[in-house]
């Protein structure tokens, strides 16, 4: 399919999608989530076994929703926008069974950040700043920035960095666990290839399974161990499965089969 505001492509199994506005810094209009989540819909499990998100250019992941295009919003237009915009991509990336990174390679701000927030783990390069300035501008995050920014660095450092709209840098992200290694901008998608292998040479059936009994345990209303519970029992009908463990009883390399 051909985009206009994204890249998307694959090869060895791992899919990368680019968010490809670098004159606005990457900036996620309606169209952009739009063919964002047309693009991570298309990932099949067949064929891609990660998914790696980035921005395009040297300057910017995404610099946030893009502000001319809600600027004269009404309530229910402000709602409506929150409400399609986690639907279509945030939770929609949050809940694919297709492990996703996003590697962070400059400015990650306001619906930036929460995007990188709904992918699986962030990987940053050393010129990456992060933040979620809405309150400057007189509103509050509403791609779930509010509720993923406590989940992953706790919920006073979430308070102080969207009370004082503030941006800290690479290495700060580090130290609060919102991103789980820095790298170069140079070597910032050789890290994220190298971690996809790690991740590509395990069973994609379990992986999935892994990653929404993980996600249960940040939902309203759900027994996060009964969800794993349940996943640990399907994992047992796999091919995956009877692959893994009579690979390991005839001490060879599993070659998972991913169903
Ligand atoms: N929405 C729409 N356009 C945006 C944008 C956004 N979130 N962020 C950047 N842009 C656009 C700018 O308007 C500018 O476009 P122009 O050249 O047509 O005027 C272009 O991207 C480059 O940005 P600029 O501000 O000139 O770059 P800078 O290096 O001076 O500053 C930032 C970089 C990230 C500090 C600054 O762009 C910024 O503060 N962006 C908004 C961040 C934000 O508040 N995000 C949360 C939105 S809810």
């Amino acid at each position: 399919m051909q985009y206009k505001n994204i890249l998307s492509e694959t090869k060895n199994g791992i899919t990368t999608i680019t968010i490809n506005r670098p004159s606005k810094l990457n900036a996620l209009n309606t169209d952009t989530i739009g063919e964002l989540h047309a693009a991570f819909d298309a990932a099949d499990s067949r064929n891609t076994k990660v998914i790696i998100l980035t921005g395009s250019g040297e300057k910017a992941f995404v610099a946030g929703a893009d502000i001319s295009e809600f600027a004269d919003f009404s309530v229910e237009e402000g709602q409506d926008l929150a409400a399609r915009g986690q639907e279509l991509l945030f939770d929609f990336v949050e809940n694919l069974p297709i492990p996703v990174i996003a590697a962070v390679n400059g400015f990650a701000l306001g619906g930036g950040l929460e995007l990188a927030m709904a992918c699986h783990f962030r990987i940053a390069s050393d010129n990456a700043k992060m933040g979620l300035p809405e309150v400057s501008l007189g509103v509050i995050p509403g791609y779930g920035g509010t509720q993923r920014l406590g989940q992953l660095v706790g919920k006073g450092r979430a308070m102080e960095m969207i009370m004082t709209a503030g941006m800290i840098d690479a290495e700060q992200a580090l130290n609060y666990g919102l991103v789980n290694h820095v790298t170069t901008q140079d070597e910032l998608l050789d890290l994220c290839h190298k971690i996809a292998g790690k991740i590509m040479r395990n069973s994609s059936t379990a992986i999935g399974a892994a990653i929404k009994s993980i996600n249960a345990n940040f939902k309203e209303g759900v027994d996060g161990f009964n969800v794993e519970i349940e996943a640990f029992g399907r994992c047992f009908g796999t091919e995956d499965f009877k692959e893994g463990t009579t690979a390991f009883l005839e001490k060879r390399k599993a070659d998972f089969p991913g169903n």
